[in-house]
């Protein structure tokens, strides 16, 4: 099994079929059912064991991860070779040229021929232990041969640009963000908590460097690239050899032209010096060696013309202006459309309808606008319809932030989105309301808002794909008890911006009932804690629009909880103080120190503001110190609060 993932994934040379890899895949699996004392840890099918992570722990590396100089032209890349040459004074000396692969770079740690540790580059120093999901990289060996007992690889982790554009199309129907570049995606890909889904993005790694206690291992870089090789590492069949500069160069524009036929991306070429004593002799400058340079390419660009901007709404209610664009030519692909962002972005740009653009493709399919280069004729300036282009509902820009959003809880380009969210498991817990039935309920026209939840019968759900009477049974009853989720849980299920589960309590715990929310004015609404200027805006503004108005209602006439008992905090020597607390305390838990604070009639907010009257700190605190003490807030002790509950 490991020759034949040796053969398909690293040499990519398979000699038996697919289904018949399969097969051996589900015999061995069988075979450690049987005997489960014969698994080890490096068998083909312990790829994806780990457990998920609440984090990554750091690790330092044995040597520093520098990164390379550039050179961005032929000029630049021979004044490089004359530094090299100099330095060396007179003694002959060869290239390697590598592809620059566009990914992020990782050292992985043998020990006895076993995988031990795979940490990523990090700040070059310290980098984060990645083990569990670089053993999901099939390209990236368990277990060698070889004499090294203990050596190290550093290489590239990418992911190969079809990979890359199917997880994009993917997370677009899913209404996740895509990922910019496919080193983007490599790179969260590969610092996943959760294996399985590194696993399952099916990374890449390329071998470049072959290190034995932190210093190259062989007296020639060619040479441990073969050796790489023979010992199962992928190591890309492009790198070549290259005897002087002339012919360093002519391997680079080689390169650049067959840039777009590689199944991966490139950025450049690496050529590193091949003989190490004379890579020691010219040594490191503070950020990186003297005896590799990066040859990066252009970005591939290209002019056209602004015909339109179209504004498309996404499933959060965002709107993003798209560039049309008379249809250009970019490295083997047809580009007609742009995305523009945000309003802010085209402000930068200086862009109008009508202008000649500069257009750059980096990775991804969707290419972006770099510049203006010719002011059009008739220009016309863009601007934000005040109006959403799909429902006409009100179109807000909040303050700090770049995105406009149609507020329209309803709105068709969102509404999905918006049942999910209400119907979610600690907001309104309808159970079995999820992506499935949502889609389908919404397709049909069966939800076109959703107050339409509490209005859904059996005969509709049983016209659905797979639903039997009594799954379909089972939703009604949920829909039914969710009538009595109390007030935060409807306030935090209209899906205002900025109002979560927590503002949405203290809303409810403050005002009593949803009218009260709703007429309040935005001074009003300021009254309570944690709500600031920005959440009363967007509180205000969406009881304001038209649409959303009309689902209150309905959702009021389908007898959701509107009311709730305001609950009165404790009558104390604190009443009236607000507290935050930090560090740790010598002799009581946080949760210990908030009960007696709210039984002395206090109250404990989470972050440090003006409204805060003590940051009781403890040992360790942070930077909630330094904003109280910015903001002149009074800082007091555990012994201090005690006092001031009147305890000692
Ligand atoms: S050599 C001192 N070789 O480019 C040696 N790097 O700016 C440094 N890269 O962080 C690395 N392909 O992530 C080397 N064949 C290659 C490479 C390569 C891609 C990346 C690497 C590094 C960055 C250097």
């Amino acid at each position: 099994m490991r020759r034949h993932e040796h053969l398909y994934y690293v040499l990519d040379q398979p000699e038996i079929s697919d289904a018949e890899y399969d097969a051996s895949m589900r015999r061995l699996r069988e075979l450690e059912a049987e005997h489960p004392e014969l698994v080890t840890a490096d068998s083909p099918t312990q790829r994806v064991g780990g457990k998920p992570r609440e984090g990554f722990v750091k690790v330092r590396h044995s040597s520093a991860m520098l990164s390379l100089d550039n050179a961005l032209n032929e000029g630049e890349l021979r004044d490089f070779d004359r530094r090299v040459r100099d330095l060396l004074a007179g003694e002959p000396y060869q290239y390697v040229a590598e592809l620059k692969l566009d990914g992020l770079s990782m050292a992985a740690h043998y020990e006895d021929g076993r995988l031990r540790l795979a940490i990523t580059r990090g700040d070059g120093r310290v980098g984060e232990d990645v083990t569990e999901n670089a053993r999901t990289i099939r390209a990236l060996p368990l277990r060698v041969s070889g004499k090294l007992p203990r050596f190290e690889v550093r290489g590239e982790v990418i992911m190969l640009t079809k990979n890359f554009q199917q997880l994009n199309a993917d997370r677009e129907t899913q209404g996740l963000p895509r990922y910019a570049n496919p080193r983007n995606s490599a790179a969260g890909s590969l610092r996943m908590l959760e294996p399985s889904i590194t696993a399952s993005r099916q990374l890449d790694f390329f071998a470049y460097l072959l290190l034995v206690d932190g210093k190259p291992y062989s007296m020639s870089h060619w040479e441990s690239l073969l050796l790489l090789q023979e010992m199962g590492f992928k190591v890309n069949p492009k790198n070549r050899c290259c005897p002087d500069v002339g012919e360093l160069f002519a391997f680079c524009q080689e390169m650049e032209s067959r840039r777009d036929s590689l199944p991966y991306e490139i950025d450049g070429v690496v050529a590193k010096v091949d003989s190490i004593a004379q890579q020691d002799n010219l040594g490191w400058t503070a950020k990186a060696p003297r005896w590799a340079i990066a040859f990066k390419f252009p970005a591939r660009q290209e002019e056209t013309v602004v015909d339109n901007i179209e504004v498309q709404v996404g499933r959060t209610g965002a709107l993003t202006p798209v560039a049309h664009l008379r249809p250009v030519f970019i490295s083997g692909v047809t580009v007609a459309r742009a995305t523009l962002h945000n309003e802010d972005e085209i402000q930068r740009l200086d862009l109008h309808i009508g202008d000649t653009v500069l257009i750059e493709r980096s990775g991804d399919v969707i290419p972006k606008v770099v510049r203006v280069t010719r002011q059009g004729g008739e220009r016309r300036p863009f601007q934000m319809p005040k109006l959403c282009p799909v429902c006409e509902g009100d179109v807000v820009r909040a303050e700090g932030e770049a995105a406009s959003r149609c507020i329209n809880s309803n709105c068709p380009a969102r509404l999905k989105e918006t049942i999910l969210h209400y119907a979610a498991r600690g907001v309104m817990d309808i159970d079995g309301m999820g992506d499935v039935l949502v889609n389908q309920l919404v397709d049909r026209g069966m939800l076109k808002s959703v107050a339409d939840i509490y209005q859904l019968t059996l005969e509709q759900l049983l016209q659905l794909d797979r639903m039997g009477k009594k799954s379909a049974e089972k939703i009604l009853a949920n829909i039914q008890r969710s009538r009595s989720q109390p007030l935060p849980r409807v306030l935090n299920g209209l899906g205002i911006s900025f109002v979560g589960e927590r503002t949405a309590q203290i809303l409810a715990n403050t005002f009593g009932s949803l009218d009260e929310i709703e007429q309040a004015d935005e001074a009003a609404l300021q009254t309570a804690d944690e709500v600031g200027p920005k959440v009363a805006e967007s509180i205000r503004r969406f009881f304001h629009e038209h649409h959303n108005k009309e689902l209150v209602e309905r959702l009021r006439e389908a007898g959701l909880q509107f009311m709730q008992e305001i609950h009165k905090p404790a009558e104390g020597p604190l009443t009236g103080k607000t507290f935050v607390l930090t560090g740790t305390l010598p002799t009581m838990t946080r949760e210990e120190a908030k009960a007696r604070i709210e039984a002395a009639g206090g109250k404990v907010t989470d972050s440090v503001s003006k409204k805060t009257h003590y940051l009781v700190a403890g040992e360790a605190a942070g930077s909630k110190l330094t904003k109280a003490q910015a903001l002149g807030v009074q800082v007091v002790d555990e012994a201090a609060l005690l006092n001031l509950i009147g305890v000692n």
